[in-house]
């Protein structure tokens, strides 16, 4: 008989203590929580864990300041680091975060040479390239979130713009995690009508653009840092598809290499989920338009990069 699958989430923020929650109830595998904050992690993971009996949830959930209570981790999501605040891009955490990840990067390698790294930290493709670089792991076992949250915001306005259940609701949003993101309307369907036979054109571009500063405008009323609970769940979303072998279709920052004209950069492209992480990049027929913003997109991360380069945390 296997083992339980094991998760460690890095970062007990926001973000961070959300995942380890949501995979604790969904019995994804036993979960370690950790930061750098001494007692804090362990204090969210043993009231989570004295929450369990209640629903009967069968999932260990550790808190620690040690990598090597995270050793062996099937996957591994990295949540460390700065949100940003109003007023502030993802784009300006680059230099503070960067220093985060690569240092957390090493230490999970080092513990768990086999794990799968899902990054949440932003700005969110360069850190991903970040960690797959410093990992020195194939780039199917390094992908990062965004892409799933942009498309469930999509499919919430969607929902609220048509008043139908969320649940016929489906979207795609590709490009980079900034609001330049590109979200698709033709490949957004409701019980597998796209939209736009269903939404006039301008109420879509409003959707769209909506969209497109989702993660602001939950910033510009929390005023202390970003949302949660939403990228909390679609992090999840993904954890569950590697672990179960879902194979699922998600858009996800993944290495592009060719796909899409775009090269050697990490930027939100359909992908397929399963045990072994970005199992494929789907490359979906996409007219000149769709196209050009999805590259001037990946040009903007490619900016980000070249960044990283120059201060050195890439080769
Ligand atoms: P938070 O401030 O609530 O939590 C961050 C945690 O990271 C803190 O507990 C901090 O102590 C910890 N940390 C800092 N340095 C660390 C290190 N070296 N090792 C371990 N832990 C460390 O922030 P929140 O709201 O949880 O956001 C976390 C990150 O996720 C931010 O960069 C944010 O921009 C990003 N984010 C990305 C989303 C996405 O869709 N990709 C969505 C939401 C947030
Ligand atoms: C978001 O989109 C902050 O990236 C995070 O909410």
């Amino acid at each position: 008989m296997g083992r339980r699958a094991k998760i460690t989430v890095v970062g007990a923020g926001h973000v961070g203590e959300h995942v380890a929650m949501f995979c604790a109830i969904k019995e994804l595998g036993d979960v370690v929580l950790i930061d750098i904050i001494e007692d804090m992690p362990q204090g969210k993971a043993l009231d989570m864990y004295e929450a369990t009996p209640l629903e009967g949830w069968d999932s260990k959930i550790v808190g620690t300041n040690d990598y090597k209570d995270t050793a062996d981790s099937d996957v591994v999501v990295i949540t460390a680091g700065l949100p940003r605040k109003p007023g502030m891009s993802r784009d300006e955490l680059l230099d503070k975060n960067a220093g985060i990840i690569k240092s957390v990067t090493e230490q999970v390698v080092k513990y768990s040479p086999n794990c799968i790294i899902i990054m949440v930290t932003n700005p969110l493709d360069a850190m991903t390239q970040l960690a797959w670089a410093v990992s020195g792991f194939p780039k199917n076992r390094v992908l990062g979130q965004a892409g799933n949250l942009d498309s469930a915001r999509f499919r919430a306005f969607v929902a609220m713009e048509l008043g139908v259940s969320v649940k016929e609701i489906c979207a795609m949003v590709l490009g980079g995690h900034g609001d330049d993101m590109v979200p698709l309307p033709r490949f957004t369907t409701v019980s597998g009508i796209p939209i736009t036979e269903l939404i006039p054109p301008d109420r879509i571009e409003a959707i769209v653009q909506r969209t497109r500063v989702g993660g602001g405008e939950i910033v510009k009323l929390l005023k202390t840092g970003s949302a949660y609970y939403a990228p909390a769940l679609a992090t999840t979303e993904m954890v569950e598809a590697i672990l179960k072998d879902q194979k699922r279709i998600q858009p996800c920052a993944a290495l592009c290499e060719g796909e899409y004209g775009i090269n050697g950069v990490y930027c939100g492209v359909p992908c397929l989920l399963g045990a072994n992480g970005v199992e494929k990049i789907i490359e979906l027929k996409l007219t000149d338009d769709e196209l050009k913003a999805l590259q001037a997109s990946a040009g903007r991360v490619k900016g980000l990069i070249d960044k990283l380069k120059e201060f050195g945390y890439i080769k």
